[in-house]
């Protein structure tokens, strides 16, 4: 069976979380378990420049999935985050609910296949409306901000610099989460206050410095330069603050060598990509891609496909 049948089989009995989602499939399947808890699919879909292509990379909804959950578990002590299990023979007794787990692997019993790899539990939380990014490197949209003002989200940076240069310190630059069919824009840590709060502000950006701290230097010693990242945090009911989403993956990243998306997007511009709307990726870059993305999950994780 494929991901699109099993999919629309399980649309008939489990309940959707989110909409408006680009990459991953998300359910709610607290129904089966003690707590809050959604089932996140990563397919193999990829989006650049705010659009989904319309042909997937084989494999890479696998391959982030398996360095998300790496980065969670080994990312825990630093900052709480929403991972429970990567692995539907495994569940973990905190959430494990002795008749209605039974019940829940009886009727996925069909889609454990293709589901393999690709699936996460997690702990429901309400997201915090805006994206956390954390740089190291001067890239991206906070160079052209940069470029025009001097400054990245209220950030007064020396002169001089040039696209891809080391900062001087690590800056927190926040931005706003689009919605559909919109860029997320870059906010200064003053709006992000205003946006969520004094307190939730503050703890974020300390966890958000901490984290990329932490996972730079893991990622030094498997050789690989961390540049730049992006976060998304939640609250649970009792209002902590616990990370979400995915972590450190080639799709919300950036580091070197690159094998990341970056490359992906570089070409399509390359290729002419007028950015106005999705399409068809010629075999080429698709097979390129997929072998990138094959070699940060063995970079990262040490596992093959
Ligand atoms: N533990 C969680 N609790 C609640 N919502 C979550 C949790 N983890 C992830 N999410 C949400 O699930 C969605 C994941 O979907 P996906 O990554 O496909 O969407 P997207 O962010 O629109 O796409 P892209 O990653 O291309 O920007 C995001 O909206 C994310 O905020
Ligand atoms: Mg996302």
């Amino acid at each position: 069976m494929d991901l699109i049948k099993a999919v629309k089989e399980m649309d008939e009995f489990l309940p959707r979380f989110g909409s408006k989602n680009k990459i991953r499939i998300v359910y709610d399947v607290s129904a089966f378990f003690d707590g809050d808890v959604l089932m996140i699919i990563t397919t193999d879909a990829i989006s650049a420049f705010d659009f989904v292509m319309l042909n997937d990379i084989p494999d890479k909804g696998i391959v982030l999935n398996e360095i998300s959950a790496w980065w969670f578990q080994k990312t825990s002590h630093v900052c709480k985050n929403h991972f429970i299990t990567n692995d539907l023979d495994f569940i973990p007794s905190e959430i494990n609910h002795p008749q209605l787990a039974g019940q829940f692997r009886q009727l996925l019993s069909d889609y454990l296949d293709v589901l393999k790899g690709r699936v996460m539990l997690v702990r429901k939380a309400k997201p915090l409306p805006a994206e956390f990014i954390v740089r190291r490197y001067l890239l991206g949209s906070a160079f052209d901000s940069y470029e025009k003002t001097g400054m990245v989200c209220g950030i007064r940076l020396r002169k001089g610099l040039k696209k891809g240069d080391r900062l001087d310190r690590l800056i927190f630059t926040p931005s706003t989460k689009a919605g559909f069919g919109e860029h997320d824009s870059n906010i200064t840590y003053q709006q992000l206050k205003e946006m969520i709060g004094v307190k939730p502000a503050r703890e974020v950006k300390k966890k958000s410095l901490a984290l990329f701290e932490y996972a730079e230097h893991l990622a030094s010693a498997k050789g690989l330069t961390l540049q730049d990242t992006k976060f998304e945090f939640a609250l649970l009911p009792d209002g902590t603050v616990i990370l979400i989403d995915e972590l450190f993956t080639p799709d919300n990243s950036r580091w070197a060598p690159d094998y990341t998306k970056q490359p992906f997007r570089d070409a399509l511009i390359r290729l002419g990509y007028n950015k106005k709307g999705p399409i068809y990726v010629g075999t080429p870059l698709i097979r390129e891609t997929q072998q990138n993305y094959a070699k940060a999950l063995q970079m990262i994780t040490g596992k093959t496909l």
